[in-house]
């Protein structure tokens, strides 16, 4: 039996990931992480800022009916309708948490808050007591801890416990610190708070200075048993630890660290994709643990290595966070049963048989093209079926891309939009912009776009492109995703998948914006 202690896996992926600017999620996206999330074992999923908007509200409401096993959490700031309306949105979860916060640092109290520290303590002690009528898991995080005076952190946590927080979080909100530092600021704070040994403490490090996995694990070497982290460090401005860099470090240095996480981290690949996909926020090709090039060996010489004994140059399996790992392979003869199996196996199921069947049929169709289906596939081929399922607005019907040297493209195409076939045409200086021009043609959205990114599903020349675009419509972000084996006809789709979005996005409140009692 292991005698290391646990470290809890907090993920705020959902929430300051969604902080990343245009990283906007839909609440159906957000449910699909959110299980992504729940099978890779996440201990605790932020699943948003209940006040924020009736959006968000209604996405953290449909991440606690979705979920089981993690618990799911609802971040409100240290005011009562705050508290009151993510408890209300936490109604259904298994296991719920609110997460209550209030700024410490003389900055951030003398020039947000407008507040003295005396009343920004008894607000802290206030808020936690107010969440503990909703639920006993209760967290507190004292925001800009690495700007605040210690003898005033030390009374804040010290009050928030004995008010009932269970968790306490000590945030380097800001991507100050370094992780001497942080491991000297947590250690302090454990050695001195009085019944700290009445709550489990958490760290919360953004990655202003690249540092906030180095920061994040100074620590848990301090005493800190959750860690708050982000997959692929998605977040605010630089943003968070990333999730899959903790977890690895954790488990591949069990020498050093005294704890272990309940991960499973051959989801840790997939789970990162998803997000990626969705987000439209493209992983580094050397990016540690989930970028492409992470487990790829360039020079001969280790390569020789690799072949000759692994561990020469690697530390760890690419097979152990994901990599290949899954990668069942369906063909055009795999029947509804196998398709039906992989897909639950992957955590994917379908609450109406005919979503089922949609899926099915897209699954051959796609097979007809394509030799071999990987999860990869299925997860994309997923999207598509549920984006049909949704009943869009707009639907692509036809697209034709004229594109050759010396000539300028061209594009035709024919939309569905409101069950009404509209034809458009347009030229463009390559063939996606013309593509786009002729969408433009037709529904003159007056959107502003603002990322494309193409990724290759698979590898092989037969792979599906997954096209992600960002588009802005007066200051309101959607982000659409498409998958074909034809790029041009996964461009159109994403573009339409955003358009289609776009217009039911709304304004939402930002978490760290002060709002007086
Ligand atoms: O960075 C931060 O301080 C936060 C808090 C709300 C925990 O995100
Ligand atoms: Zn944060």
């Amino acid at each position: 039996m292991s005698t290391k202690q646990k470290l809890y896996i907090f993920d705020t992926t959902l929430r300051d990931g969604e902080q990343s600017p245009g990283a906007s999620m839909t609440r159906d996206e957000k449910v699909r992480i959110a299980r992504a999330l729940e099978r890779m074992k996440v201990d605790i999923i932020e699943a948003g800022f209940p006040i924020a908007s009736p959006g968000d509200f209604e996405a953290v409401r449909a991440v606690a009916s979705a979920v089981r096993d993690s618990t799911v959490c609802g971040l409100a700031r240290a005011l009562d309708r705050d508290i009151d309306r993510a408890a209300e949105a936490l109604k259904s979860a298994q296991r719920g948490r609110i997460h209550t916060f209030s700024a410490t640092s003389p900055i951030h109290m003398a020039k947000k808050l407008k507040m003295q520290p005396e009343q920004v303590l008894e607000q802290a002690v206030h808020a936690v007591k107010r969440a503990r009528q909703y639920t006993d898991d209760v967290e507190f995080s004292a925001e800009d801890a690495v700007r605040s005076e210690i003898d005033f952190l030390c009374r804040v946590f010290e009050a928030a416990i004995k008010a009932g927080a269970r968790t306490v979080n000590v945030p380097d909100t800001v991507g100050y610190s370094i992780p001497s530092m942080w491991y000297e600021r947590v250690h302090t704070l454990i050695e001195r708070v009085p019944n700290a040994d009445q709550a489990i403490w958490s760290t919360h490090c953004h990655n202003d200075l690249g540092m906030a996995v180095a920061n994040s694990l100074a620590a848990v070497q301090a005493g800190a048993r959750q860690v708050e982290c982000t997959i692929n460090g998605l977040g605010e401005r630089a943003g968070n630890a990333s999730l899959e860099e903790i977890v690895m470090a954790v488990r591949t240095r069990r020498d050093v660290f005294d704890v272990e996480t309940g991960i499973d981290t051959t989801q840790i690949v997939p789970t990162s994709r998803l997000v990626s996909n969705i987000t439209g926020y493209v992983v580094q090709p050397n990016k540690a643990i989930v970028g492409a090039n992470a487990f790829a060996h360039e020079s001969g010489i280790h390569q020789d290595g690799v072949l000759k004994h692994r561990e020469t140059y690697e530390i760890m399996r690419a097979e152990d966070v994901g990599w290949h790992a899954n990668r069942m392979v369906l063909g055009k003869h795999s029947g509804r049963n196998a398709f039906r199996a992989r897909l639950s196996e992957l955590g994917i199921e379908f609450k109406r048989e005919e979503d089922l069947n949609e899926a099915f049929m897209r699954f051959k169709e796609l097979a007809d093209k394509k030799h071999d289906i990987y999860d990869e596939d299925l997860q994309a081929l997923v999207t598509e079926a549920s984006l049909a399922a949704a009943h869009e607005r707009v639907k692509l019907v036809f697209l034709k891309v004229h594109s050759e040297t010396g000539e300028t493209p061209r594009a035709e195409i024919t939309l569905s939009v409101d069950g009404e076939e509209r034809d458009g045409q347009a030229e463009g200086s390559g063939p996606v912009d013309a593509t786009f021009r002729a969408i433009e043609s037709i529904m003159n959205s007056g959107c502003n776009l603002q990322l494309f990114s193409v990724n290759a599903i698979t590898t092989g020349t037969d792979a599906q492109g997954e096209v992600t675009v960002r588009l802005d419509k007066g200051g309101r972000i959607a982000n659409g995703q498409g998958a074909d084996t034809d790029i041009l006809v996964a461009s159109a789709k994403a573009y339409i998948n955003a358009l289609n979005k776009v217009s039911v996005t709304a304004g939402r409140t930002h978490p760290q914006v002060a709002d007086h009692i």
